[in-house]
């Protein structure tokens, strides 16, 4: 699929110049860090790492290869799940963007930070909690992803039904252009009804329009109390209940709303260290329920008066009694994400439909899947708030690599079929990459199509950024 030549050794000793102290890493063994994403399922050895320290470093490698038409893949923490940072194998130049990791402001009175682009999630979390504020990007991978990855995919997670995604958390942008130009769109304001809002194109845009070089994020007041409980249910339909009613009593201090079916659950007593079975006996659905807030709230008192008030929905449940409590509930989900494969491939879904359809499409993708796989096993868990499930779905032990292949395909085709019937997205947060680009391009409408390529061309009218990811055709993922 790579029609480009690979970069001549002049060309390469070009770019090593414009990266002074060994920005520029060509040698097989440096590479393999950058070559296999955190899943561990897609692999592409790029033809060399780029490492700017600088926004004018990136800037200047882009002008270059924009001149020579080099292609390019920015990188940030390689955790996203849809093959978009990795590599076309021997086919592009990486840009790691994790030198430039510094936080370059923070001001609790505008509830702002700037923040570069390779900056790790979690110590941007840190710096805002040092200052009293809460960045309230979290999720799993808060420990590896880096900021401008988040911005790039418009990262989810476990908080969204009360903060947004990234998107709603972005005030500012700084990005480099696929010419090498910088568009310098870093800003704090809170009200800026000035044109076009730029910066919502590249956020999400994973990588094909831009190169995000650091972001403006909005903070909000670091909460002072946080109450978790896990509480066992008769069925998702209940859960949809419970959720109607947290979002109503509880204000707006629900931060997550996580439902897991039993199997979840079952995987992190297996493979988990001293994991029990967190209610005594077994449910077929549990939710996980965060609330926080600042000081003047009683806020376990109001976690407590409401769990007595659902006492009609819920069949049982746990309040933590500590932090350190909290967080072991949380490990349940957490151990059930990192472990339902087993260490092998497992089919991951992200599709979200209406909040009010939930609890049907579940029924029915799960009958559906039943039906044409019952060899598979269905692991279920999402988040509600955002009518966003990850249906996922690991093959039975010893199956072949084939046969794995096509289990995926039948069993992937199954669930969109259900998405499609209820006018959900086959893509809620993790965006569209490599994996889910053939499902993306067989439902996209013609205009929608065409203007989005609109935008491809006007953004990078070489395409040399992030070729094959979203639109245009994907070379063949390599999994090996
Ligand atoms: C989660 C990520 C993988 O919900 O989307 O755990
Ligand atoms: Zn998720």
């Amino acid at each position: 699929m790579n029609a480009v030549p690979p970069p001549s050794a002049s060309q390469i000793a070009a770019l090593a110049g414009l990266l002074p102290n060994g920005g520029l890493l060509t040698e097989a063994a440096d590479l393999a860090r950058y070559s296999r994403d955190w899943s561990g399922d897609h692999y592409g050895r790029p033809l060399a790492v780029a490492r700017p320290s600088s926004v004018e470093e990136v800037s200047a490698l882009m002008r270059f290869c924009h001149a020579e038409r080099i292609p390019v893949v920015p990188q940030g923490g390689l955790t996203g799940l849809v093959g978009a940072a990795v590599a076309t194998d021997g086919g592009e130049i990486v840009i790691s963007l994790e030198r430039m990791n510094r936080i370059r402001s923070i001001s609790p009175i505008d509830f702002a930070m700037v923040v570069e682009a390779g900056c790790i999630l979690e110590d941007a979390k840190r710096a805002a909690e040092a200052s009293d504020c809460l960045l309230p990007i979290t999720f799993g991978a808060q420990g590896s992803c880096r900021i401008g990855g988040n911005v790039a995919t418009n990262a989810g997670g476990f908080n969204v039904l009360r903060y947004g995604m990234t998107r709603d958390l972005v005030l500012g942008l700084e990005v480099v252009l696929a010419d090498g130009r910088i568009w310098n769109g870093l800003k704090v304001l809170r009200k800026d009804n000035r044109g076009y809002d730029l910066k919502q194109i590249f956020i999400g845009s994973e990588g094909t329009l831009g190169i995000v070089t650091a972001a403006a994020l909005k903070l909000f007041p670091k909460p002072t109390q946080i109450e978790t409980a896990l509480v066992g249910l008769r069925s998702v339909e209940d859960a949809m209940a419970l959720y109607a009613r947290a979002r109503r009593d509880c204000s707006d201090l629900l931060t997550a709303f996580e439902l897991i079916l039993r199997v979840g659950i079952e995987i992190t007593m297996r493979e988990g260290q001293g994991f029990a079975d967190p209610l005594g006996q077994p449910y077929p659905v549990y939710v996980l329920i965060e609330v926080s807030s600042g000081g003047l709230i009683n806020l376990s008192s109001m976690l407590l008066g409401f769990l007595g008030s659902v006492e009609d929905i819920v069949e049982d449940g746990v309040i933590a009694s500590s932090r350190a409590q909290g967080e072991r509930l949380w490990l349940y989900r957490e151990i059930m994400v990192e472990r339902q494969g087993r260490g092998g491939r497992y089919l991951r879904t992200d599709v979200s439909v209406p909040i009010s359809r939930l609890a049907d499409f579940v029924s029915d993708a799960l009958v559906a899947l039943e039906k044409s796989r019952p060899d598979a096993l269905a692991v279920t868990y999402g988040h509600v708030g955002d009518g966003n499930i990850h249906l996922n779905v690991v093959p039975p032990e010893g199956m072949g690599a084939d046969e794995i292949e096509h289990l995926f395909e039948e069993a992937e085709a199954e669930i969109f079929t259900v998405v499609d019937r209820y006018g959900g997205s086959i893509s809620a947060e993790h965006g569209i990459g490599r994996v889910k680009q053939k499902a993306f391009l067989e439902r996209i409408d013609p205009v929608t199509l065409d203007l989005a390529a609109g935008i491809k061309d006007a953004f990078d009218p070489r395409h040399i950024l992030s070729n094959g990811r979203i639109l245009a055709p994907a070379a063949a993922l390599d999994y090996r």
